[in-house]
């Protein structure tokens, strides 16, 4: 009874999961002709104060019985020291447009409204103190937005002096007051938020104007930052495709051409969701193969939309020292049923891990001109990287795919050939596999593979030349569903488990699941 019964199971699994022969991929790499170097900041995170995104996700106060370390959840903590999170762009976000830093420091915060998002009570009970324990606490940097929208340039001046002086001023002082007598580090300054938009509906030529004011009076006073590691300010840019963004860029590049010594900008932004068409209406979870295709093959406009601004960044800035950084992307579904819908709560599926990895893969390939990118948002709003719910936390499908790109943080990318294949679904038809290469600041080796096909394997021949490549090690992650998720009850459908291959006839050979994303290490 009891074999029937496994076999029946195993024919309905057989069913729900269809499958097809394997798909050969023929693959190559050249170990020794490195490219541009892939910047760390490219895993770069976003946290807004926006739903559950700082309140509950990152702060449960010191009085909590949640683990936590002055107030910040030690459970989240472990989990992003994992991923070694380079920068968090912080605090929004159209919630940077309207953020007074005074109400979030000192002993009385003030108490306010935040309009953009749910119309809920913002405690500012975390603020600038609160926020950089954080960033020290799991080792990352800080990238602050500034109030350009409804703030002035001696708001946020005055905000920059009290975070960075090293020098006995007011502002030094109040901040040595406050508990923190050393200067805080900077690292990276966004002078608005969609200044097309909720951050004050401006032209280009009208947020140029204030920019430029911004950028010369909001200064960076800490002394380690002088030299080396100095700040980077990075400019409000555009936010798609359409001429409306090519004009905005235009704008902003042709200005940054001709500055003088009073202004300058080391980035200009750039805002993409994956949502197909607002309002977001794709479902999170509980969705089938056409909206897996959808979505993805939406997902890869990200490569054109870089080249578009590239081009024209090129044309004013052949010399690339102006980076884009892609400060807001990932997927935008509707609400989840019964959540606030201003809290922009998902689920996070197999299909979030692919199209994470296909992104992160186009900016590599952009790596001289994309230096700096961040997922949105951390926890518990839109593309999280962690979910929790008061004591309990999941990692998710993206998660565990910023977990396996670690070593490529600051490597140096190494070309890859490949023949990506296709993979069609109805009206919509996909590079049936990706892939990218590079090698570690330890002169490593490695290789990421997606299989973005959802019923065929993909077995890899991989040939690699520079190096005599013996065997490959690392970790897959795959799922029985393309909507499969990690939950609270359930926190471990989604995660990678080990791969390894061995030379044969001098190549390495790789068996991959269907909708799979590899990280493997090539040793010699
Ligand atoms: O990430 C959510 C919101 O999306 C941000 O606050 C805003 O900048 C963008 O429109």
């Amino acid at each position: 009874m009891r074999s029937l019964l496994i076999g029946l199971t195993l024919i309905v699994m057989a069913i729900a999961v269809p499958r097809t022969a394997a798909q050969k991929v023929e693959l190559s790499l050249d170990a020794s002709k490195p490219g541009a170097k892939i910047d760390r900041n490219l895993f770069g995170q976003f946290a807004e104060h926006l739903g559950h995104g700082i309140y509950d996700g990152i702060w449960v106060g010191s009085d909590s019985t949640i683990p936590n370390t002055r107030g910040i959840r030690n459970d989240v903590v472990a989990a992003l020291k994992a991923i070694h999170v380079p920068n968090i762009r912080w605090p929004g976000g159209c919630f940077a447009d309207g953020y007074h830093w005074r109400d979030g420091i000192g002993p009385q915060r003030g108490v306010r409204l935040n309009p953009d998002w749910g119309g809920v009570i913002e405690p500012n009970t975390v603020g600038t103190h609160e926020f950089m324990d954080f960033i020290e606490q799991i080792g990352s940097e800080a990238y602050v937005s500034v109030n350009l929208g409804s703030g002035s340039p001696q708001e946020a001046a005055d905000w920059l002096e009290y975070m960075t002086a090293a020098q006995a001023t007011t502002l030094e002082k109040e901040r040595a007051a406050n508990g923190h007598p050393a200067p805080y580090k900077v690292a990276r300054l966004g002078l608005g938020n969609e200044s097309w938009d909720c951050g004050g509906n401006m032209t280009a030529e009208y947020y140029l104007d204030r920019m430029k004011s911004f950028s010369h009076f909001v200064r960076n006073y800490n002394p380690a930052q002088m030299e080396k590691d100095q700040m980077l300010k990075i400019a409000v840019g555009p936010g798609g495709g359409e001429q409306r963004w090519t004009d905005w860029t235009e704008t902003v590049m042709k200005a940054y051409q001709q500055h003088t010594w009073s202004w300058d900008i080391n980035g200009l932004s750039l805002h993409s969701y994956t949502v197909v068409k607002w309002p977001p209406a794709f479902k999170s979870v509980g969705f089938g193969e056409d909206e897996y295709a959808q979505i993805l093959k939406t997902t890869l406009d990200m490569d054109d939309l870089i080249k578009k601004h590239s081009a024209i960044m090129d044309k004013y800035d052949p010399q690339k020292k102006v980076a884009l950084v892609v400060d807001e992307w990932g997927s935008w579904y509707a609400p989840l049923p019964g959540s606030n819908p201003g809290f922009l709560v998902q689920q996070n599926s197999m299909r979030d891990a692919v199209l994470a990895a296909l992104n992160l893969n186009i900016f590599t390939r952009h790596a001289d001109r994309v230096r700096g990118a961040n997922i949105a948002q951390m926890i518990n709003v839109l593309q999280a990287m962690i979910l929790t719910d008061h004591e309990k936390m999941a990692l998710t499908p993206t998660y565990y795919v910023y977990k396996m790109y670690v070593p490529f943080q600051d490597s140096t990318v190494v070309p890859v050939a490949f023949d990506a294949g296709s993979y069609k679904h109805g009206d919509f038809t996909l590079p049936r596999v990706d892939a990218m290469a590079a090698k570690s600041k330890d002169g490593k080796l490695w290789v990421e593979i997606t299989n973005v096909d959802p019923h065929q394997a993909a077995e890899v021949e991989l040939a690699v030349t520079g190096i005599n490549a013996k065997s490959a090690s690392g970790e897959t992650l795959t799922a029985p569903q393309v909507d499969s998720v990690n939950t609270f009850e359930v926190p471990n459908t989604v995660v990678p488990k080990p791969i390894s291959a061995k030379a044969q006839g001098g190549k390495l050979l790789l068996q991959l699941e269907p909708k799979s994303v590899t990280v493997v290490s090539i040793e010699p």
